[in-house]
């Protein structure tokens, strides 16, 4: 939620700040503004209601000078998206600017009591406030004998004492050339280390065209830097322990290359990175799955004897997913809780029940505080993660990378497959270690291995899939249906679609449509079913038919050589054979291109859909 770039250094600042914010899009884009520090003592800000372009357009016509600046793209929570209310903001005195991500809570006692010493604000965020909290404690400061580098600061550190919330920060001083502080809580921010020139952003996709040097910065962390020099410290004063990371991902891995966008880029991804997340990871000897990252002993993970699965969004069904396949293989009690659920309701565990955080950016706000709060009460919380170095990533007792590279398209896609590629790897190690016997984990790893194959033979039915979605181009809703193992399925595919077309999309498990949503079937209402060739199959068939005699349009997802479906479904979209614990990996394709070629020809933004942004850091 908002993306934040710094820049200082001997080049143009503006160029590389638009070019960062472009990487930094997906992380919110109602608006966007620039702000330039030159060495004349003056801060020139160009801000610009909507996506980026609009930006790029105004900067085009009158570029800001300077070798230094801030810049943000961002996901309104106070204020509507308008010029006045998109980043920087600017101090009482115009000479300090500020872009914040994050939420400050008691912002309007905050606001009241400047407004009543005659602060005059020009917006209605909440940020502003602390533009104006830091230029008050600097000019307070102006009789000090300290150099106004450290004065700014400091009064940065008192600023940020006087909020409650979560920050992102970066601000600068037009008295102070060539000079950054940035600080976070609860929103991420990262330092990246060039030779004469340093950077700070919201995540490294954004400073990789420029170094592969990072220092991932942890909550209450103050950083001040300029060119050639860099300091991080406590935001209550103190030292701090950090680490310089070399970013895992080149810069042509965050671009969509030969692709119309990011999510079909992504889409195709998927057999080499489901691959990507067994490689390694399997072991023919044990017939099971090896993840060192756990740090747990054979004893300590004989001993669990329950999993609770945490996760948001697409996470979160592939957490679903995970619950059966991990109870199927290993027969551990497992269940999904929803991270921003999990958080409030004290779950009872007891000390034999192991967490699992799921996220793919590894920073979502409900997700990290489900974690700190699984760990607060003394469990141990393991993580799945996709983002190197992210906040959840570090913090967490454990876990494992997902490895699949940056994933841009807001709309989650190669993150669910692998998620569930790993939750079935977990099954399996678990299962080896309890009931599951050598020959069934020998099956099962060759049915992994073979799954990239089986996803390219899906994914090279595109232009079917688009066939069929143009047939239903101007349907209001779909539903999605499937049972088991891919009930969780249809609760992704219905996401896919809502979130990128627009429409009403809902997922059920088929056999629930007779107890309320089998009112909604008309003709004119689309009904996608998961209908593998698997063991509840007869059952799926017979909540089709219901759907049909009511004549409700039918697009079935099934195995190759089922014909029957040809002719009971309107379209049928084939997959392979699969194990079926291993089948949502195989039928969320599908239904990702479905969604995709939808969206497309109902003219929307897949990449960037309204209201949503990839990485939510607020609560
Ligand atoms: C947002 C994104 C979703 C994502 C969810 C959880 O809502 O739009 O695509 O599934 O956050 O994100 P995470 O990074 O924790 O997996």
């Amino acid at each position: 939620m908002c993306g934040i770039i710094g820049y200082v250094g001997k080049e143009s600042a503006a160029p590389i700040l638009l070019e960062g914010l472009r990487k930094l899009e997906y992380r919110g884009y109602d608006s966007s503004g620039i702000a330039v520090m030159n060495g004349s003592n003056t801060i020139h800000t160009r801000k610009k209601k909507g996506r980026l372009q609009n930006l790029r357009d105004l900067v085009g016509e009158n570029p800001p000078e300077g070798e230094c600046g801030i810049s943000h793209t961002r996901w309104a929570t106070h204020g509507e998206p308008t010029d006045e209310n998109a980043h920087p903001h600017l101090d009482q005195s115009g000479k300090l600017a500020i872009v914040h991500n994050g939420v400050i809570e008691n912002y309007q006692p905050l606001r009241k009591a400047l407004e009543a010493e005659g602060h005059v604000f020009h917006s209605q965020t909440d940020s502003e406030v602390l533009a104006h909290l830091v230029g008050k404690k600097y000019e307070a400061s102006a009789e000090s004998d300290a150099t106004p580098q450290m004065r700014l600061v400091a009064a940065v550190r008192d600023a940020l004492k006087l909020i409650s919330g979560t920050y992102g920060i970066v601000t600068m001083h037009a008295d102070i050339p060539g000079f950054l502080v940035g600080a976070r809580l609860g929103s991420p921010l990262v330092v990246g280390l060039g030779k004469g020139e340093n950077f700070l952003a919201s995540d490294v996709s954004a400073i990789v065209s420029h170094t592969s040097d990072a220092i991932y910065l942890s909550d209450r962390d103050l950083v001040y830097m300029t060119d050639s020099d860099f300091k991080i410290e406590h935001v209550e004063g103190g030292s701090v322990e950090f680490e310089v990371s070399r970013v895992d991902f080149t810069p042509e891995q965050a671009e969509k290359g030969e692709y119309p966008h990011y999510m079909l880029k992504e889409i195709f991804e998927q057999p080499t990175t489901i691959a990507n997340v067994f490689r390694g990871r399997l072991s023919d000897d044990e017939a099971s799955a090896k993840l060192g990252g756990l740090n747990l002993t054979p004893q300590e993970l004989r001993d669990v004897d329950r999993i609770v699965l945490v996760g948001c969004g697409t996470a979160s069904h592939a957490a679903m997913a995970g619950e059966y396949i991990i109870e199927h293989l290993s027969r551990i009690p497992t269940e999904v809780e929803i991270a921003s659920e999990f958080r409030y309701r004290n779950l009872p565990m007891d000390k034999n029940t192991l967490i699992f955080v799921i996220s793919q950016s590894g920073e979502t706000i409900d997700t990290l505080a489900a974690m700190r709060e699984g760990q607060r009460k003394g469990h141990r919380v393991l993580s799945i993660v996709n983002s190197v170095g992210s906040t959840i990533a570090r913090e967490s007792d454990g876990g494992s990378y997902l490895y699949s590279g940056p994933e841009i398209g807001v709309a989650a896609t190669k993150s669910f497959t692998s998620q569930v590629m790993m939750m079935s790897l977990l099954g399996l190690l678990l299962g080896r270690m309890r009931n599951l016997s050598m020959r069934e984990g020998q099956r099962m790893l060759a049915e992994i291995r073979d799954l990239p194959a089986k996803v390219e033979m899906i994914l090279q039915q595109t232009e079917k899939i688009r066939a069929i979605a143009l047939k239903y181009i101007d349907a209001q809703g779909m539903l999605f249906l499937g049972r088991q193992f891919n009930f969780p399925t249809a609760m992704e595919g219905a996401l896919k679609m809502k979130e990128i077309s627009y429409i009403f999309a809902s997922g059920h498990a088929s056999a629930e449509l007779k107890h309320g949503v089998i009112a909604l079937i008309t003709e004119d209402l689309p009904s996608v079913f998961i209908i593998p060739k698997d063991s509840v199959y007869d059952k799926n068939v017979s909540s089709l038919e219901e759907v049909k005699a009511r004549k409700g349009p039918v697009i079935a997802i099934t195995t190759e050589g089922n014909t029957d479906m040809e002719d009971i479904a309107n379209d049928v979209i084939y997959i392979p054979e699969v194990d079926e614990c291993l089948s949502p990996i195989l039928s969320v394709i599908p239904l990702q291109l479905l969604s995709y070629h939808f969206a497309v020809a109902r003219e929307c933004d897949v990449d960037k859909p309204r209201n949503l942004a990839k990485s939510v850091t607020v609560e």
